[in-house]
């Protein structure tokens, strides 16, 4: 079974990031899924990154897999741009996608209905992660909930085309979702986000993971009086991270009273440090052998490549398109 995920390099990972996608492929792999993990920098264009900064985030994701445990010998790690096939993929497939399918993309939708400029590469986003896929014939697809619709898009063209030619060329791709991607609450009690710019940094140095757990949004009871668990974000977040019986502790000396939110904020940032630091650590020394990340990236995109180029001979067959490869 083959897995396929991507990030973009929008910036620094956060715990929601964690949660719902890094943790998944750990898993993945250790189930032994042949998994495919690559940054989708293509992607990316369509937010307009400043180059030097593009370019630097990039290789900080490479970092964040490896320190999440990917391991380059279990795993294909790579990044999107290495593989231009996929671009030639995603404009073959856009012959055999209605604009329907793409006009209906919540990005796209949203984007419309605010009434802003929407440039062809945002429209054509889906098509492209479709290319990302259906080039490496993945089976699942573990992803955030908001990007579903994308693979369900992705698993409509694969049809459409397998269709058109009666023939089955491309394998069908399953979301996979993983439950409790809904539940990280961001510092303001909503879905954690970059872009409501409530994260909790992963990599964070401690000064900046203090600012961020302590400006955490409580509500004003005061220090003695007994406290829900269930309403305090903090405890929210501490339960992904500590021990059953941590929680339960933390549980109960909210509900006792006397205990106060600046005390499960403490004790936040200590589960966080304890939780990332091996993490932390891992991420550091390889960032000074940057030699070696290189090389895993380029074998990495060696693995992708020689993969997609299979696929693009037999598109290509099916289709009729000349062969010179
Ligand atoms: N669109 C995904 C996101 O924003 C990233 C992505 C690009 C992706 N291509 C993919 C995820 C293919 C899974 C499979 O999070």
């Amino acid at each position: 079974m083959r897995v396929l995920s991507g990030i973009k390099p929008t910036g620094t990972l956060h715990i929601g990031n964690y949660l719902g996608a890094a943790r998944q492929f750990e898993v993945m792999q250790q189930k032994n899924y042949d998994g495919f993990y690559f940054i989708a920098d293509y992607h990316t264009l369509n937010s307009y990154p400043d180059p030097v900064i593009f370019s630097d985030n990039t290789w900080s994701i490479v970092l964040d897999y490896l320190a999440f445990g990917l391991d380059p010998e279990k795993s294909t790690i790579f990044i999107q741009s290495q593989v231009p096939e996929v671009v030639e993929l995603a404009f073959i497939l856009s012959n055999y996608t209605p604009m329907g399918l793409l006009q209906r993309a919540h990005s796209y939708k949203d984007k419309m209905a605010k009434g802003k400029q929407v440039f062809v590469g945002l429209f054509y986003y889906p098509l492209l992660m479709a290319a990302d896929i259906l080039l490496y014939k993945s089976n699942v697809v573990p992803v955030g909930k908001d990007q579903k619709q994308h693979v369900e898009i992705a698993r409509d063209i694969a049809e459409k085309f397998n269709l058109h030619f009666q023939k089955d060329v491309f394998t069908l791709p399953e979301p996979y979702i993983s439950e409790d991607v809904s539940v990280v609450p961001g510092t303001d009690g909503r879905k954690m986000s970059k872009s409501y710019e409530n994260t909790i940094d992963m990599f964070a140095p401690l000064k900046v993971l203090k600012k961020q757990v302590m400006g955490i949004i409580t509500d004003s009871t005061p220090l003695e009086d007994p406290k829900d668990p269930d309403k305090c974000t903090v405890f929210n977040i501490y339960k992904l991270f500590a021990s059953k019986p941590d929680v339960e502790t933390m549980a109960r000396k909210l509900c006792a009273g006397g205990y106060g939110y600046g005390h499960t904020k403490k004790d936040l940032i200590k589960v966080i440090q304890e939780f990332f630091t091996p993490m932390r650590q891992k991420r550091e020394e390889l960032s000074k052998d940057m030699n070696y990340v290189k090389k895993v990236i380029r074998e990495g995109g060696d693995r992708a490549r020689s993969i997609a180029v299979e696929t693009i001979k037999e598109v290509k067959k099916t289709t009729g398109l000349t062969r010179t490869i």
